[in-house]
């Protein structure tokens, strides 16, 4: 049976090391990944409002018989609902079939015209936004909150608002090799936020998988690419949430506790030159990345 880790959080609480993703997983295959996860041994799943999946990964959780207490859920909210932060969250909590989550995350600085998707609100922003997640704490519906695709940029507004009473306990980012942040991750570490690392894989048809440096790695270590590049991320502090739909992947990327990257080894991976990052901002109405993990 593998070792399982968590990562502590600024309110005390503990994340487990790794997540089922869920983003792309369509209904009629969400629940059944979920249910495999959950056997398997994860106690941590991520989702969102807008990944449409939502009824299902709680179904998925009923199906596994795993009591919810000890289940990590992370939910999102959409950009559309930053004005109705106290609907939206009843919302997912309603598909979810549960009363609380374990971590609500803003999805995206990005607070989005409901009737303009193109549109940003005039009068509201991301920081009005988190006023309003900042009151859902105590009211027993949300255990932390937390922010999402936030650059440096952003969270130091965010911070600095005075407004800002609760410091995000989670910055869930695109984390992998040609996407390994360092300025961003640090700047979570120092101001007490988690890393979390959404795309760990790269994504769908990953570029990493035929990768020189992390294919000669797992051979030497007999492991599969995907492992490696899981195993090297919990190395590097975050926790990963890696997404399969399929159940023998999601058996083996959780095959990643009881052995270890060695310092050449990690070292070999962070010298990888390429990056590509999957998640872009030109659907959205703002601009939210600004180059070097700004
Ligand atoms: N906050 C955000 O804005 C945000 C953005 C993106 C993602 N996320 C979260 O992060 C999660 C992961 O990111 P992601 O879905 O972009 O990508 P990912 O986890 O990096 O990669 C998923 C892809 O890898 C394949 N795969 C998984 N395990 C494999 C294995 N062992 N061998 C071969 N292929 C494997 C999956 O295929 P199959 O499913 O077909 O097996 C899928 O095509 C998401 O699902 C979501 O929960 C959050």
């Amino acid at each position: 049976m593998a070792v399982s880790k968590t990562y502590k959080l600024n309110t005390g609480a503990e994340i487990p090391a790794v997540g089922l993703g869920t983003w792309q997983s369509q209904p009629g295959e969400v629940e059944k990944a979920v249910e495999a996860a959950l056997r398997a041994g994860y106690r941590h799943i991520d989702t969102a409002f807008a990944y449409g999946n939502e009824k299902e990964v709680g179904e998925g959780i009923h199906a596994s018989g795993v009591p919810r207490e000890d289940i990590w859920l992370t939910t999102k909210l959409d950009n559309p609902w930053h004005k109705r932060v106290a609907e939206a969250i009843d919302r997912s909590l309603e598909n979810l079939g549960t009363s609380y989550v374990d971590l609500y995350l803003m999805h995206w600085p990005s607070s989005t015209d409901p009737d303009d998707l193109k549109k940003a609100y005039p009068d509201w922003d991301f920081v009005d936004t988190w006023r309003e997640m900042q009151k859902l704490v105590g009211t027993g519906k949300v255990r932390n909150i937390g922010v999402s695709n936030f650059g440096i940029k952003n969270l130091e507004r965010l911070l600095n608002d005075p407004s800002c009473k609760i410091v995000p306990a989670v910055n869930q980012i695109e984390l992998h090799p040609s996407n390994p942040s360092p300025k961003l991750v640090a700047y979570n570490k120092a101001h007490g936020i988690h890393s979390s690392a959404y795309s760990p894989l790269g994504s769908s048809n990953s570029p990493l998988y035929s990768n020189d440096a992390i294919n000669s790695i797992a051979k030497a270590k007999n492991r599969t690419p995907q492992q490696v590049l899981l195993r090297w991320g919990l190395q590097k502090g975050w926790s990963v949430l890696p997404k399969s739909i399929t159940k023998e992947r999601v058996e083996a990327n959780w095959d990643i506790f009881d052995w270890s990257l060695s310092d050449e080894e990690m070292a070999k991976i962070d010298a990888i030159p390429d990056r590509f990052k999957v998640c872009g901002d030109d659907w959205l109405p703002h601009k939210v990345f600004f180059g070097d993990d700004e």
